[in-house]
Formats: C-alpha cells, structure tokens, sequence
C-alpha cells in the first residue's frame, strides 16, 4: 500500500483507470495530471497537459513516482514513453515507434497486409487523380483514410463517385494540411467490436470484449462521436471468433511489430469488424478505448497495477481475471456535440447514483458541478445479463438533472 502512480489523461477511461488502481493493495497515492473534476475525488491532480513531457518527468522524478500510465494517444506520439525510459522511469504505454500502428494508417495497413491480418483490401495515394481512378474501379461506398500531419479529418464513407472526389481533393490537395496521404480501402459490413489486450512484446493478454456505439442519436443515426456508450460482454462474438481474434489478430499484430523492431508495450487495441467472410480489422489504436475502459476495467477482479508493472518492466502482463456480472455504460453529452456546445451549465444528482459515475468532461465553478466538454459524463451499472445492467443505467442515468444534456436510450441493442 505504499506504491505511488501517476496516470496522465483527463477524460472518462483516465477516471476508470484511477478507479481501478485505487482498487489494488500495492496502490498508497495516485496523481493524474491533468485530470479533471471527478478524478480530483480519487486522485491528486496536478495541472500539467498531457503533451508537457518535461513538466511530467519532472514531476515524476520529483515525487518518486514508481509507476505511470498513459491514457491518451497524444501523449504517445510526442514520444513521452521513450523519454520516461530513457530517464530510466517505469512507464505503461508504446513507444512512438509502436505507437504508430494508430497514428499512421498507412503503417498499419501495410504492416497488415504484409503479415496476413486481414483487414480490408486498400491502396495508398498521394496523387488525387490516381486515387480517383481507383475509388472509380471499386465498388460503393468507399471508405477514405486521411494519413498525414493534419489530424482530424479522419475517416470518410463516400456513397457516391462525386462525393469521393470532394473528399480526396481535400484531403490531397489543401496545401494548408501540409502534404499526406489517403489510404481508399473497401467498405466493409458487419457488427464491430473492441478487442483490447495487454500486450508485451510477443506476450499478448486479451481484456474483456466491449462494444461501442459511435453515431450520436438513438438507432445508430447522426454524426459519429468519440462514443456515446458501452457494453461489457458480448454475445455476438462466439468463443471461435475471439480465438480466431487472438490469434490471427493481436498476436500476429504484436509479433509483426517485434519483427519490424519496434516492440509494442501498453494496450494494443483491435477495432474489429465481423463481417460475413470472418473477422477482420478496422483499425488499430495504441491506447486504451474510451469508452470502453469505463465498461471493461469495473469487470476486472484481478490487480490492474500488477498487470501494469509487469508490462512496463518487459514481462508477459500475466493473465487478467473477471467477474461475471456485465456492465454497461451511457454518456451523458453537451446538446449540439459532436459539433458546437455550450458549456458551463449546472449538473445536479450525482450521489444519487447506484452505479459508477465516469467524470468526462467536467469542471467546477464556485463549489457547483458544471459541464466542461463534449462527452461530459457517463454512468456505469453492472447486472447479471446486458439487459438488467441497461435497465439499471437507464434507470440511474434520469436522475442527473442538467439542462443541456443527452443521451442515447439504446446502448447494448444495436450491432
Ligand atoms: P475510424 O476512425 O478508423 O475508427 O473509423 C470510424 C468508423 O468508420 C469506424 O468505426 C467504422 O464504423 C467506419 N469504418 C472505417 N473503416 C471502415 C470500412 N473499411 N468499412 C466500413 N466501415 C468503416
Ligand atoms: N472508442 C474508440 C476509441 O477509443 O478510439
């Protein structure tokens, strides 16, 4: 009980990591820099962002901190692991070079197909009117990957040819992005899935399944979000399939990386779609999902800090235990997320709740609770089937009261 943690993040799985660190023996005190105003309840937040490397190991070195933990990519891709290790300080998450399984979807793509992990059939562009022939020569939708220096454009789905072009021009020839890439693969249909595993070198531990619900509104309709909830197990994933997963997916994916001499350490994890020709790979992102972490971490009996450690220290993470109960998760987001929202207003009933409360996105202002992001909170319940833990957060999750708020009232009964 006398091992001190930092975790670096300040959203809804960075709260779910801390709660499950507080949960261990080994655990006394746990910073979170920067976190936000739920965390503060479990944890010592300090004001450092995330991307501030030196101002963190600084503060690790100063503390004593025995272990960190990254929870955000950003993080990740100003190399902060490589820097913690060369300042010979413990530290869970991939090197940049790893880590660019999820920041470059070219890397990704090609590292797939040259392994044999099956993921959609694809080309990379830098030129718009090769790009153009070739959407021209697939089948509709096609699905546009921007891959370069200018985050945030991200995925496009074209229905038709002309909508493709609009989307490759921009993406290709808007010089003020800086010059990229777009990797144009084939659409793929099917329910997908979250598949993430602790993963050392060739040592790969799966976690528990989860599921996401991206569109904004209920029956999967309106734009895509960061997520607007979760569930923890699945049904629809047969015991084939995550074996299948394991195997053909994330173990393959985790020894490709060892090979191309840049080991992964940390959460490697599987956007995975199961489609009707068998299991394959939307994307790979480097980092705990969120808001998955909030539905699988509560579900995990054995030490979270262990797995940790051993990760950070080059070992096998050893094998992570679950309850039985399911849990599922749903995000109370600002009205007019994911485009402009307001922040700032009054958020009420929260000891109220029979659950976990996830703090998103919140501040507070003169002693009040108030909203202060997109996603701002989401309530966890657990039950003894999907359906009982939805009936339950549907239940908990009207008694926050605060008038800019919603939330979807179909979690867990979409695929
Ligand atoms: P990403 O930003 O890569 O997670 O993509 C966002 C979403 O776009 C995914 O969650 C999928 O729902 C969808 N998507 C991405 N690639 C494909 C694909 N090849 N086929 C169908 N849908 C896709
Ligand atoms: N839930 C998807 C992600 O974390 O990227």
């Amino acid at each position: 009980m006398n091992k001190t943690v930092l975790v670096i993040g300040s959203g809804g799985r960075c709260h779910a990591i801390v709660a499950a660190l507080g949960r261990s023996p080994h655990v006394g005190t746990i910073y979170c820099a920067p976190g936000n105003a739920g965390i503060s309840r479990a944890a010592t937040c300090v004001p450092i962002r995330e991307t501030e490397v030196d101002r963190l190991l600084d503060f690790a070195r100063e503390k004593g901190v025995d272990l960190t933990v990254v929870g955000p990519e950003a993080a990740l891709a100003v190399g902060i692991v490589d820097r913690f290790r060369e300042a010979g300080l413990r530290i869970f998450g991939p090197t940049r070079a790893a880590a660019r399984i999820e920041s470059s979807k070219e890397f990704a793509k090609t590292l797939m197909q040259r392994n044999g992990i099956p993921t959609a059939e694809y080309r990379t562009f830098r030129e718009v009117s090769e790009a153009c022939e070739y959407v021209k020569s697939r089948p509709f939708p096609a699905v546009l990957k921007y891959d370069g220096l200018a985050a945030g454009k991200g995925v496009v789905i074209a229905e038709t040819y002309p909508e493709a072009e609009a989307a490759l021009r921009d993406m290709l020839l808007d010089d003020k992005f800086g010059k990229g890439s777009v990797v144009v693969e084939d659409y793929l249909t099917g329910p997908e899935f979250s598949f993430m595993c602790l993963v050392s070198g060739r040592h790969v531990q799966p976690l528990a399944l989860a599921q996401d619900h991206k569109r904004a509104f209920d029956g999967d309709k309106g734009p895509n979000t960061g997520g607007m909830g979760a569930y923890s197990p699945l049904s629809f994933v047969t015991a084939e399939d995550e074996y299948f997963a394991l195997h053909e997916i994330m173990q393959r994916t985790a020894d490709a990386l060892c090979d191309e001499g840049c080991p992964f350490t940390g959460v490697l994890y599987g956007g995975l779609m199961k489609t009707p020709q068998g299991i394959k790979v939307i994307e790979f992102n480097a980092r705990f999902g969120d808001p998955e972490t909030e539905v699988v971490l509560p579900r995990m009996k054995s030490d979270l800090y262990e797995h940790f450690t051993r990760v950070a220290d080059g070992e096998d993470a050893g094998t992570p235990e679950w309850h039985d109960f399911a849990t599922l998760g749903i995000v109370m987001a600002s009205k007019g997320y994911p485009d402009a929202y307001e922040k700032g207003f009054p958020i009420e009933g929260l000891d109220d709740i029979d659950g976990e409360v996830f703090h998103m996105g919140t501040d507070v202002k003169d002693g009040q609770l108030v909203t202060f992001g997109g996603r701002v909170l989401m309530v966890v319940c657990q039950g003894a089937t999907v359906s009982e833990a939805r009936e339950k957060a549907l239940r908990e999750v009207k008694k926050i009261k605060c008038e800019n708020l919603f939330f979807r009232k179909d979690i867990g009964l979409q695929k």
